[in-house]
């Protein structure tokens, strides 16, 4: 086997990794019957592709099915406190598979692990933020020639590169993983509902019941994080700007306000919108004494870190996962993991159960490019329909759910107009 190149913080801790990554692929039965069916049919035969990707135990399962497939696969991390160094060392040492990923890199490693994965010359990207595009665009032209397409996972990415081809600029196709409904309804909902409060709970050991909790965005995350924090007895109130999310979060039983004032009653306050300083000066001047903010969307700055850093005259670490900011009046705000996606710098990310759909997408995505290229426009396209249902299907099957089928009678009334009151 020739030599690979990787930037891991520990290859000492690539048997701790290889068990955890076993562990999550036994939640992951989707993945399981498509590593068979890749492995026989060989859909990414030669095919080299580049993943940015949270560098977590399902990402590398992810990988092996992409590997089964015959693709040659490098890995780099989407953000620089999400990376599970045991994984990372276990990709490296065990799986043979081509990683830059440490945690805690800082902006310019981030980037030069970004840059080693692209050395590899990808005919295909993988995104979970649209980095890679990013950088094959702005610093890396070389390469466009030699890409058929690429995929994109989250629904920031989705946005950006959405914009990207609104302008024009956008050079190669992108199939949003993001928008299919196996991915979305899922994992945005019920992976950011959970993995976001297991993140809370392991950086502070909070009680939850009683609480005042404020979630900053009604999309699919904040649906599933809203849903979740009322299931552990939390008082949950939802701030939106969207006004048919604003109803639709209010008919759901939450309470709904403009942010400072949700941010003069909260206990802990999450933002999970996309966007940026959601949680900005004015919400800081207006918050009780030991709010905790924590973020949960894409970027670091859904909330307006530096401005928060400007107004405290002490900073200090009561926990790992947790900055404290004493304001000079005496009140103190609590910060989890530096604004990051704290499901991921706090706890290990959504369950496997969950990504096992979302990350069946991102390799059928990736077959589905590989043979139909050359007929796709430089745009952002859907994941097909057929693609979509039969995730849903193997989801099903390997769940041991069975579901019924319509009748012919039922099959011609809906495709007929006549029958009528
Ligand atoms: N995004 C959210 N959770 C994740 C996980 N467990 N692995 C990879 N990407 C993720």
């Amino acid at each position: 086997m020739n030599a690979i190149s990787y930037d891991v913080t520990d290859l000492a801790l690539a048997d701790e990794g290889l068990r955890r990554i076993d562990w999550a692929l036994a939640e992951m039965p989707v993945l399981q019957s498509l590593t068979d069916r890749f492995s026989q049919e060989k859909p990414l035969a030669d095919t080299r592709i580049a993943a940015c990707l949270h560098i977590t135990a399902e990402t590398a399962n992810l990988a092996r099915v992409l590997v089964a497939g015959g693709a040659d696969v490098a890995l780099c991390a989407s953000n620089p406190l999400s990376t599970q160094d045991d994984v990372a060392a276990a990709l490296a040492g065990h799986l043979h598979i081509p990683v830059f990923a440490r945690r805690g890199a800082d902006h310019d490693t981030y980037y030069r692990h970004l840059r080693g994965a692209l050395d590899t010359r990808p005919q295909i990207t993988i995104d979970d933020g649209a980095d890679l595009v990013s950088e094959i665009h702005k610093n890396r032209t070389e390469l466009l020639d030699g890409i058929l397409g690429g995929t994109e996972e989250t629904t920031t990415g989705v946005i950006r590169l959405r914009a990207m081809a609104a302008e024009g600029a956008l050079k190669y196709p992108i199939v949003a993983v993001n928008d299919a409904d196996t991915k979305h309804f899922f994992d945005n909902r019920y992976g950011t509902g959970q993995s976001t409060l297991d993140g809370i709970l392991r950086a502070t050991n909070f009680l939850i019941a009683g609480k005042v909790f404020t979630v900053i965005g009604y999309g699919w995350c904040g649906k599933g994080l809203a849903m979740r924090a009322r299931g552990m007895g939390a008082k949950v109130i939802v701030t939106e700007v969207d006004p048919l999310r604003a109803l639709e979060a209010t008919m759901d039983g939450f309470q709904v306000m403009p942010g400072v004032d949700a941010a003069r009653v909260s206990d802990i306050i999450v933002t999970v919108t996309g966007d940026k300083h959601v949680i900005d000066q004015a919400h800081f001047e207006a918050m009780k004494h030991g709010c905790t903010i924590a973020n949960s969307g894409h970027f670091d700055v859904e909330i307006n870190i530096p401005a928060l850093r400007a107004m405290a005259k002490q900073v200090l670490r009561p926990r790992d996962e947790v900055e404290e900011f004493h304001l000079p009046d005496g009140r103190r705000i609590r910060l989890l993991s530096e604004g990051r996606l704290v499901n991921l710098a706090a706890a290990e990310g959504h369950p496997p159960s969950v990504m096992d759909m979302s990350f069946a997408n991102q390799a059928m995505g990736s077959a589905f490019i590989r043979q139909n290229h050359n007929t796709l426009a430089k745009a952002v396209h859907p994941v097909p329909r057929e693609i979509d249902e039969e995730i849903a299907k193997l989801k099903l099957d390997t769940l041991g759910i069975r579901i019924d089928t319509l009748t012919p009678e039922q099959v011609a009334y809906l495709a007929s107009w006549q029958e009528g009151t």
